[in-house]
């Protein structure tokens, strides 16, 4: 069995449900707290044991090469100033070997893929895409990298969603079950409202075998007029088995507004110089709102408000 040692990091999309702040910056580059998305993507990889990442990028995306590139100017500075914990985490970036190739033409997650061809060939490979961090005690491609060399088959990374949000994503038809692994009949990509196969969604996750080249090289396009990487497992699985892996961790969709409100909420919270400014600005914003519950409201009289971040950070 081949291991899996190189992996895609699509990146070369419009990001329109960013704009206007995509217009000139990446999507992949907007930070959470104070890393840009890709880098939570590259160091689950690197953590994951791969050894060779591809990043697709596309036009106006030179800010995602720049961030993993060296910055002399900004490193000697921080030198100079003695911010050595900065200057550290700067140099982090710059330390991970990956290639760049450009999509000329956004058109779709499955020709993106294609466009790594050559760098990947005759390997299984991952796919880790931009728009799904994963927190997890095991990184999640590390979950499926295991699962994979047990079963030397595709792997997507599924987890469930609830009914009324199928229609956003890749939805596997399950044959049988083996606790967290599935055998996959099939996949929809974004199934109409009450013709989910499943509540099992594709987020973000995929280990694949050099195969799937043969099947983009004529893959059409399918939903949105993209070339729908999901359409081209769907017929892998005619030919081979797939597998998806119902990964463990929380999974946050930081591709929507809302989603990447609340998953920067969320890491601030679990940041612990955050934790209690963050926690209290919620809290009187809740009151100011008057959208707390009065059992809150109740315990908040009881007590001073301004005692409640160091309480709450322990
Ligand atoms: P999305 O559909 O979420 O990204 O694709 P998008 O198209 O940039 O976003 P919206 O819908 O316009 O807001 C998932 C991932 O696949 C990449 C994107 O960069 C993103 O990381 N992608 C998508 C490509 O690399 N090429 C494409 O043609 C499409």
């Amino acid at each position: 069995m081949q291991k899996v040692k190189k992996a895609i990091i699509p990146a070369a999309g419009l990001g329109t449900r960013f704009l206007p702040a995509t217009k000139a910056m990446p999507k992949e580059m907007l930070p959470i707290i104070d890393k840009p998305t890709i880098q939570y993507i590259v160091e689950e990889a690197v953590e994951s044991g791969i050894e060779d990442i591809i990043i697709v990028t596309g036009k106006g995306k030179r800010a995602i090469e720049d961030h993993f590139d060296h910055a002399f100017e900004l490193e000697s500075n921080l030198e100079m100033k003695g911010k050595l914990k900065l200057l550290e985490e700067v140099q982090r970036t710059s330390k991970v070997d990956i290639h760049y190739i450009r999509q000329k033409e956004p058109k779709g997650l499955g020709h993106a893929v294609w466009c790594a061809r050559r760098f990947i060939g005759q390997e299984p490979f991952a796919v880790l895409l931009g728009d799904d961090i994963v927190r997890a005690e095991t990184p999640c491609l590390k979950q499926m990298i295991t699962q994979y060399e047990a079963v030397s088959s595709a792997i997507l990374g599924v987890q469930p969603v609830p009914d009324g949000e199928t229609g956003r994503y890749g939805i596997v038809a399950p044959a049988s079950q083996n606790g967290r692994l599935y055998e996959v009949a099939g996949l929809v990509e974004k199934p109409p409202a009450g013709q989910a196969p499943s509540n099992l969604a594709i987020l973000g996750r995929y280990i694949l075998p050099p195969e799937i080249f043969g099947i983009l090289d004529s893959q059409e396009e399918g939903s949105g007029g993209e070339i729908q990487l999901t359409d081209a497992i769907a017929r892998l699985a005619l030919e081979q088995q797939v597998y998806a892996y119902n990964f463990q961790g929380t999974r946050y969709d930081v591709g929507e507004k809302l989603g990447f409100i609340l998953t920067t909420l969320d890491f601030a919270v679990a940041n612990p110089e955050l934790r209690g400014a963050t926690l209290k600005a919620i809290q009187e914003l809740l009151v100011k709102e008057g959208a707390a519950p009065e059992i809150f409201l109740r315990d908040l009289r009881a007590r001073d408000v301004s005692d409640w971040s160091s309480r709450s950070t322990g």
